[in-house]
């Protein structure tokens, strides 16, 4: 384990940073400095007033954050998806380690191209992925490691979740269920695919395939075929997706973001092996 205190860089201080992360690091004793970066320095200086970060702290670029901290050793990407590239490639060049948040990249080459500079810088890339962590899964992969159910054959999973007014460009739609603690995403940045790459796909089924590829060890998509719907938005916001995997076993994964503010939605993977399920 890392004893020693560090210094890390928040890079977008939109609403899942001010809700998530800035909160955590700026209690984590070992976070010797945290550093906001913001292109809107009104954004960085309300998150850090929020969290009593103070104010010299915040900063419009991550190149100014870096020379006036060479302490830095890390930032969280959370910026909108279409500027994960940018602000990844630049942080690689930084020497920064990374937490990006998902999707990785709007497309799998560019995710490659993130990888493959992180390793020849020996940096860690770490995705914003949290179903792995949460105690019932840790418990069922290890389950599944101890050849619970044999051989994967098939495997079923599905997640809904309210996210249709984000698609549609009208978060304000959620102000009473999220009580975002600063301000909630900007109306762009679920609802214009220049920007998202997508709506429920790149924003849950993501979330959905970490935790199904996370509980089939190894195992990976080889054939996809998917049907979409995209209701009034211009993202989709129905799916469903049928895979081949790379062991010959089949899967399918559903999801809606189409449901009534304060529904809680649902999540479910469905793991059905040679020697049970
Ligand atoms: N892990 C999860 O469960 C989860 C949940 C919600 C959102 N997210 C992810 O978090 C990320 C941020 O989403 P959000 O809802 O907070 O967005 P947001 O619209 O609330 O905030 C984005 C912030 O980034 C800033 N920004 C944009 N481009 C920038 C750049 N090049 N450099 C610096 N700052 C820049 C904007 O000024 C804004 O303050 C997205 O990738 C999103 O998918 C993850």
């Amino acid at each position: 384990m890392v004893s020693e205190r560090t210094s890390i860089a928040v890079v977008g201080t939109g609403w899942w940073s001010s809700m998530t992360h800035v909160p955590t690091l700026a209690e984590n004793g070992r976070v010797e400095k945290l550093i906001l970066v913001d292109r809107s320095r009104e954004a960085g200086e309300a998150v850090a007033r929020r969290y009593k970060v103070p104010l010299e702290r915040v900063y419009t670029s991550l190149g100014e954050a870096r020379a006036a901290h060479p302490d830095l050793t890390g930032a969280v990407v959370a910026v909108p998806h279409h500027a994960h590239v940018p602000v990844a490639k630049e942080a690689i060049e930084l020497g920064l380690h990374l937490l990006i948040e998902k999707p990785l990249t709007i497309y799998a080459r560019d995710a490659r191209d993130i990888v493959e500079a992180a390793d020849q810088k020996g940096l860690k890339v770490l995705m914003g992925y949290t179903f792995p962590y949460l105690d019932p899964v840790v418990a069922a992969r290890r389950r599944i490691d101890d050849g619970l159910i044999g051989e994967i054959e098939y495997i079923n999973c599905n997640m809904t979740s309210m996210t249709v007014e984000f698609y549609r460009g009208n978060p304000g739609a959620y102000n009473d269920v999220f009580n975002y603690p600063v301000q909630g995403p900007d109306k762009n940045t679920y609802s214009d695919p220049a920007v998202s790459g997508g709506g429920q796909a790149h924003l849950q089924i993501t979330h959905l395939a970490a935790m199904m590829l996370h509980l089939a060890p190894g195992l990976r998509g080889e054939v996809v075929t998917a049907f979409m719907n995209k209701l009034d938005t211009r993202v989709d916001v129905v799916d469903a997706i049928a895979l081949r995997l790379s062991n010959g076993a089949v899967a399918t994964m559903g999801s809606s973001g189409n449901i009534a503010p304060g529904d809680r939605g649902s999540v479910e993977v469905h793991l059905h092996g040679s020697r049970g399920r």
